[in-house]
């Protein structure tokens, strides 16, 4: 056969029989590259054990591939295995599931190697195309991992892993990193778009043969995106990204895709020198501890997957000396902050414009959830009048753009985490309230507000 060469680029994975300056589907310049397919290459030596697997598989599926109806088919019970990290459990969806594939993306160093060698349970093949097996040994040391069955295997052809996967029949596969690996039926480099691709099609037909369950560790690239584009999440069962900053100690750990569990769970850990510790009440992290509040900062409730997070957000409005004031947010939608404060300008007649404009959230966290609004709002009102708003309150409710209080959810699981915290009160959307909700948290003074004004009125006047 002859062998194809093909243009593939390396930000879509659109291809092209020619080159080309721009990607005609992506638009991006300067993204293809030429890589060549031998398929003849099968006869190579390494290639022969996963092609025979392979043809073996096909064989198989043509008697086993019928149409079932609904009736027939019997309802798989996905037995959980239990990781050696309960944060990591309650991201996966309660633990393992045996056979399924795993994505972990991250930037580099930022933890992804020590949290799957800490979390594992043998036995398990850790394939590294990154590190030395001593590199490895090393950190195991200093993670204290002393299993016998933790075989470290320092390899990056897909192929030769595929021999060792056929002698071991590990358990537990990890990958370390995709970015790495190569199969060498695709003569393009290590971490392109097809190489990626095609590792990955051929593990995610390993795990579910052979039943290993397969982690696949992926970095970041620079546009954010793991393995170039997020071209492998549809690929696999399970996506979850390791997040935080090199500078804080704090790692949070997200699942953006469950095939067996809920999205949006989040793990919270501390990166120390033996390892990862788990944070297991991470709201105390996020509130700052002090005993009085000062002007401009208001503690509300994110909702993260099925954990409700108490965290301290802070206002800066200070007097602008620029034509144009400065609107900084971190940690919030920059747009959905100008909504609140035009809102504020709008409902309440406080005079905003002409003020430089500064928001953050302690810890570093991302808030999306619309029932911090309230609390961000009071927040710059505060600031603005420099008063301080009422300690150990809780503030909830999604703001409208008629300056109303909207109904929000899961609002008991949020006072209850407050309540475990000591917080003492909570303003609360009216159209929330519930008797039930008062007997779930009775040592919480709660207050039903209808609109910014009203909360204004009960707590900043
Ligand atoms: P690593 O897991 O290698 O990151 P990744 O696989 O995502 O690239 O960890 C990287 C950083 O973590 C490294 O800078 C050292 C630090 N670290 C600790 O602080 N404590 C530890 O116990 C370990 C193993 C690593
Ligand atoms: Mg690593």
């Amino acid at each position: 056969m002859k062998p194809k060469t093909i243009f593939t680029c390396q930000n879509c994975s659109a291809q092209a029989p020619k080159w080309m300056g721009k990607c005609p589907e992506c638009q991006q310049w300067n993204t293809l590259i030429e890589e060549t397919y031998t398929e003849t290459t099968v006869s190579q030596e390494s290639a022969k054990g996963y092609t025979a697997f392979r043809a073996s598989l096909l064989k198989e599926g043509s008697n086993t591939n019928k149409p079932l109806t609904l009736l027939e088919i019997k309802p798989s019970s996905h037995s959980r295995i239990k990781t050696k990290l309960t944060e990591l459990d309650q991201v996966l969806g309660g633990g393992l599931v045996a056979g399924s594939l795993v994505l972990i993306g991250g930037d580099p160093g930022i933890g992804k190697s020590t949290l799957i060698m800490q979390g594992l349970n043998a036995p398990l093949l850790y394939v590294s195309g990154e590190e030395s097996s001593e590199q490895i040994k090393l950190r195991a040391q200093r993670l204290g991992i002393t299993d016998p069955q933790f075989y470290v295997l320092s390899e990056n052809c897909f192929e030769a892993v595929f021999e060792w996967i056929q002698k071991l029949k590990p358990a537990t596969l990890i990958i370390d990193s995709i970015q790495t690996l190569y199969s060498s039926l695709i003569q393009s480099a290590p971490g392109s778009v097809s190489q990626v691709k095609e590792c990955t099609a051929k593990l995610m037909n390993l795990a579910k043969s052979w039943n290993i369950t397969t982690f696949i560790i992926g970095h970041v690239t620079k546009d954010g995106s793991i393995a170039g584009p997020k071209m492998l999440e549809h690929m696999v069962d399970t996506v979850l990204y390791f997040e935080g900053s090199t500078h804080s100690q704090y790692r949070i750990l997200r699942a953006v895709k469950n095939r067996f569990g809920s999205i949006n769970e989040i793990g919270v850990f501390e990166m120390q020198s033996m390892g990862l510790k788990e944070i297991k009440n991470p709201s105390e992290l996020f509130l700052q501890d002090k005993p009085n509040q000062p002007p401009g900062t208001a503690i509300v409730s994110t909702l993260e997957g099925s954990r409700p997070l108490l965290v301290e957000v802070q206002a800066l409005v200070s007097s602008s000396q620029f034509p144009i004031p400065k609107r900084t947010s971190f940690g919030m939608d920059a747009n959905k902050l100008s909504l609140l404060v035009a809102v504020i300008e709008k409902r309440l007649g406080l005079a905003m414009y002409g003020h430089d404009l500064f928001f953050n959230v302690v810890g570093g966290l991302k808030l999306e959830d619309p029932a911090v609004e309230l609390g961000v709002a009071l927040a710059f009102i505060s600031s603005f009048q420099n008063t301080p708003l009422p300690a150990r309150t809780l503030y909830c409710g999604e703001v409208g753009l008629t300056g109303e209080i909207r109904h929000i959810p899961y609002l008991e699981e949020r006072l209850k985490e407050a309540a475990k915290l000591g917080f003492k009160k909570a303003l609360i959307p009216a159209s929330n309230f519930t008797p039930q909700l008062q007997s779930a948290v009775p040592l919480l003074e709660i207050f039903k507000v209808q609109s910014l004004s009203e909360a204004v009125e009960l707590v900043l006047k």
